[in-house]
């Protein structure tokens, strides 16, 4: 079979990735605590074939809360409960912290959630950063040593839970009256130096046996653990080089690990405002983020080594300023930001391009969408990819009714889901309980 693109949508707040996509027109502002408003993006995406659906989480509330929404799910465990019995075949991934969990919560959580959308459950596994989401816990946030080193103890427990129900255990044999095999049902008696469990868990396998793991980031303390245990990456890049280097530095990792490169898919992020041309994609961004582009302006000419008394939203950067500007290295936007100021838009319309966004976007034609990720795929740069649509109301379905189908018609994406797990979805090995090539 020849290899074609994985796709994954953010499901965040229930907006949108736009700061300002709770005010806009027909969008309900109470979105954020509708589980129907997940439901229905959840369904928008698997209309359009999705492989999964991916839910950040840190906890906390970091955002300008006066004037835009938290940035994540009001609890991803149970919108994903919600989505899950409202749609049939779309992977769920949510994301669970290795040092402010406990292994055995996080072991039956996700395997519930497993059972309960019959084999289509992942958990990103991360460690946190952050002192904002330490506090919620009464904490500090532990060294990298200490997060990394619980976060590999942590997946190994979890999985070694999961597999302490035997995958044959379960009898439920009611005319002789056995209901599980006790002999194959057994504890896992782990302690680390961070984190043990005794067991063994109580919920049997699910139709993917267990819950698929993913990892989100790109230390290289973070690949050493996605090459051991992960099957995906959530990962972050601004250009085709970029996302080879880190594709590459983890399926590097994997074969340190003993396994092969190719049981861990690597998805860069792409934002979208997808519309029937430029103009009204930037004034769709423009009339909903406006309001940040004073302190974003500030920072597009800090790191084009421009002088910021001199900005001008409304006009274009001046000849002078486009013969002076340097684009800084330390921020691997600025070199696409300057080729965009080049084309001669207006300082506005140059922010509305997203080019000081947390990923690449697409501010256009469905078409354009469609180029950017074949020139990837094929650069050896991608696996798939996960996107974050502008407002999630319309934005899921201009993709798919505008971006699938070209894909499609390339070849590049599926017609169908071929299989119904989440595994059958990214390709993943077959696995129950720990990977003893995790072991070593
Ligand atoms: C695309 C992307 C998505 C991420 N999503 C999350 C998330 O949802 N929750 C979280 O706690 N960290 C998330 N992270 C952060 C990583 O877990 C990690 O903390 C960071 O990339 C590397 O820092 P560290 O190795 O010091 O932990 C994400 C990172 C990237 C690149």
């Amino acid at each position: 079979m020849t290899r074609q693109i994985i796709l994954g949508m953010h499901l965040g707040n229930g907006y949108g990735a736009l700061p300002g996509a709770w005010r806009a027109p027909g969008v309900d502002p109470t979105n954020y605590v509708s589980f129907d408003a997940k439901v229905r993006h959840g369904q928008a995406a698997e209309r359009g074939k999705f492989h999964f659906l991916f839910l950040p989480d840190g906890p906390s509330l970091v955002a300008d809360i006066e004037n835009e929404p938290p940035h994540f799910n009001l609890d991803v465990m149970l919108t994903l409960a919600a989505v899950a019995r409202e749609t049939d075949r779309i992977g769920l991934i949510a994301t669970g912290s290795t040092t402010f969990n406990a292994p055995y919560n996080l072991a039956r959580q996700f395997k519930a959630l497993d059972l309960m959308s019959h084999g289509r459950a992942g958990w990103n596994a991360v460690t946190s950063s952050g002192e904002d989401v330490a506090a919620n816990y009464g904490a500090r946030l532990p060294s990298s040593a200490e997060r990394y080193g619980r976060a590999h103890e942590t997946i190994q427990v979890v999985q070694a839970l999961w597999g302490s129900w035997g995958r044959e255990a379960w009898v439920h044999d009611q005319a002789t009256g056995a209901f599980a095999n006790a002999d194959e049902i057994a504890p896992i008696n782990l302690r680390g130096q961070f984190v043990g469990s005794r067991g063994p868990l109580y919920i049997p396998p699910s139709e993917q046996g267990q819950p698929v793991i993913v990892h989100a980031g790109g230390s290289p303390n973070g690949h050493e653990l996605a090459g051991r245990f992960a099957n995906a990456v959530i990962g972050a890049a601004f250009s085709i080089e970029d996302a080879r280097a880190q594709r590459t530095a983890f399926r590097d990792a994997a074969e340190r690990a003993g396994r092969d490169p190719d049981e861990i898919k690597y998805f860069p992020g792409l934002m979208t405002t997808i519309a029937s041309d430029r103009r009204t994609a930037l004034d769709r961004r423009i009339a909903l983020t406006q309001r940040t582009f004073p302190q974003r302006a500030a920072y597009l000419m800090q790191i084009l080594g421009l002088r910021t008394e001199a900005i001008r939203l409304d006009e274009p950067l001046s000849a002078a300023q486009l013969a002076a500007a340097r684009p800084s290295p330390q921020d691997p936007r600025s070199a696409h930001a300057l080729k965009i100021a080049r084309e001669g838009w207006s300082l506005t319309d140059v922010l509305a391009h997203g080019v000081i966004d947390y990923h690449p976007v697409i501010v256009g034609p469905a078409i354009e969408a469609a180029d950017h990720m074949q020139a990837w795929f094929e650069a050896g740069a991608a696996d798939g990819f996960w996107i974050s649509p502008d407002i999630y109301d319309d934005g899921i379905d201009a993709f798919v009714d505008g971006v699938v189908p070209i894909l499609q018609e390339r070849g590049l994406f599926h017609q169908d889901y071929a299989g119904s797990t989440l595994r059958d979805h990214l390709g993943a090995p077959a696995q129950y309980g720990v990977d003893p090539r995790a072991m070593r």
